[in-house]
């Protein structure tokens, strides 16, 4: 690590704040050291606010349909190859049934953008959750609506939402998306959202394909400026089916020093080791808490679905049953000195 890195890393630590150039120099002379160094001060602030605790979210992917056709992704609507399906709402109680007794409670709701679930049946789904466990916190991930919608689900019960803003900086954005979809929009979105009072969850992926360290510095100043309660960041990782089949997939080490730098720069933040994560890595989940992350997400979809929410090749926990997902995991966090619980896992301060 040379000096400037160690002083910069001693500044965010301080300030929590960082000019973009700063940051991009961080990312682009990362080393061994200096991934050590920031794991450790964001490990410092995850034991200060979360202690050796780990929250759990059920994970429900109720639907692979999508209007949309981001070019990354496995479920976007021109994969001819992805077998679609749909969870129908008695299945998905079932499943908001299942993760319950097995302690869970937060529920995430997530799926591509699918018209047939109306906002009337989502926020059926939503009430039909909170009637029958009133301590399960909702979240949906159901992509961008309008902000009636988004009001609507409020008032129906939901109260988190997460939905990524994938990448702060525009132009990156239309590399990664057809001319459809606006990178605005998404910003509008997650502002709808804070304002109607949801706790929000963003974030990106990690080597996305064009993806430069300036527009990872980008994503770190947003997160920075933006303070979302949540923050989701995994590797990209490439799919067979999409246009983006032969870009070379995110690393692991890059993804666990933006874990770090993120928890220096919000230290109450929630944030996930995400699937992605353990999909490059056989122990990536473990080696994100012990970069700064303090929450799993297993996965609660009923199996025979599972592989076809394939948003990215080599998926794992895509044979297991909830309960045996749960209990894996219960071990790989015990493994390394930290403990899963099974309160609402509100953030720090909220
Ligand atoms: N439709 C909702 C939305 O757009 O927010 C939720 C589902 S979407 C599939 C969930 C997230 O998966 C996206 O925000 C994206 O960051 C991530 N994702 C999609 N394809 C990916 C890939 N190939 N590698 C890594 N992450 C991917
Ligand atoms: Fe799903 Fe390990 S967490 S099988």
């Amino acid at each position: 690590m040379n000096t400037k890195t160690k002083q910069l890393l001693d500044r965010l630590n301080e300030t929590h704040t960082l000019e973009l150039d700063e940051y991009e120099y961080l990312l682009s002379n990362a080393d061994e050291e200096s991934m050590a160094y920031a794991a450790a001060y964001a490990v410092a602030y995850q034991k200060k606010y979360y202690g050796n605790k780990v929250y759990i979210r059920g994970l429900v992917e109720f639907t692979n349909y999508c209007r949309n056709n981001c070019f990354y992704c496995g479920i976007r609507k021109d994969n001819n190859a992805c077998e679609r399906y749909r969870l129908s709402v008695e299945e998905i109680l079932d499943c908001a049934d299942t993760g319950y007794d097995l302690g869970f409670r937060t529920l995430v709701l997530q799926g591509g953008e699918d018209a047939f679930f109306s906002d009337e049946m989502m926020c059926e789904i939503i009430r039909g959750v909170k009637d029958s466990h009133p301590d399960m916190v909702v979240t949906l991930s159901i992509g961008e609506k309008s902000r009636k919608s988004y009001e609507a689900f409020y008032e129906s019960g939901a109260r988190r939402y997460l939905l990524r803003h994938e990448t702060a900086n525009p132009e990156l954005y239309r590399k990664l998306h057809p001319k459809e979809m606006s990178w605005e929009n998404r910003m509008k979105c997650l502002r709808d959202l804070r304002d109607i009072g949801y706790q929000v969850g963003a974030g990106f992926m990690v080597e996305s394909p064009y993806q430069t360290m300036r527009d990872l510095a980008y994503d770190l100043k947003f997160i920075e400026e933006f303070h979302p309660d949540m923050c989701g960041i995994g590797p990209y990782i490439s799919h067979q089916d999409t246009p983006f089949s032969d870009k070379k997939s995110g690393t692991l080490n890059v993804t666990l020093y933006c874990l770090s730098l993120i928890r220096m720069i919000y230290p109450q933040v929630l944030l996930p080791a995400t699937t992605a994560l353990g999909t490059i890595d056989a122990k990536g989940r473990e080696k994100g808490i012990l970069a700064g992350a303090n929450v799993v997400m297993p996965n609660l979809s009923p199996t025979d679905v599972r592989k076809k929410y394939s948003l990215y090749d080599h998926k794992i926990c895509t044979g297991e049953e909830a309960a045996e997902c749960i209990n894996c995991l219960k071990g790989r966090i015990s493994s390394i000195g930290y403990e899963i619980v099974t309160d609402q896992g509100n953030r720090a301060g909220f």
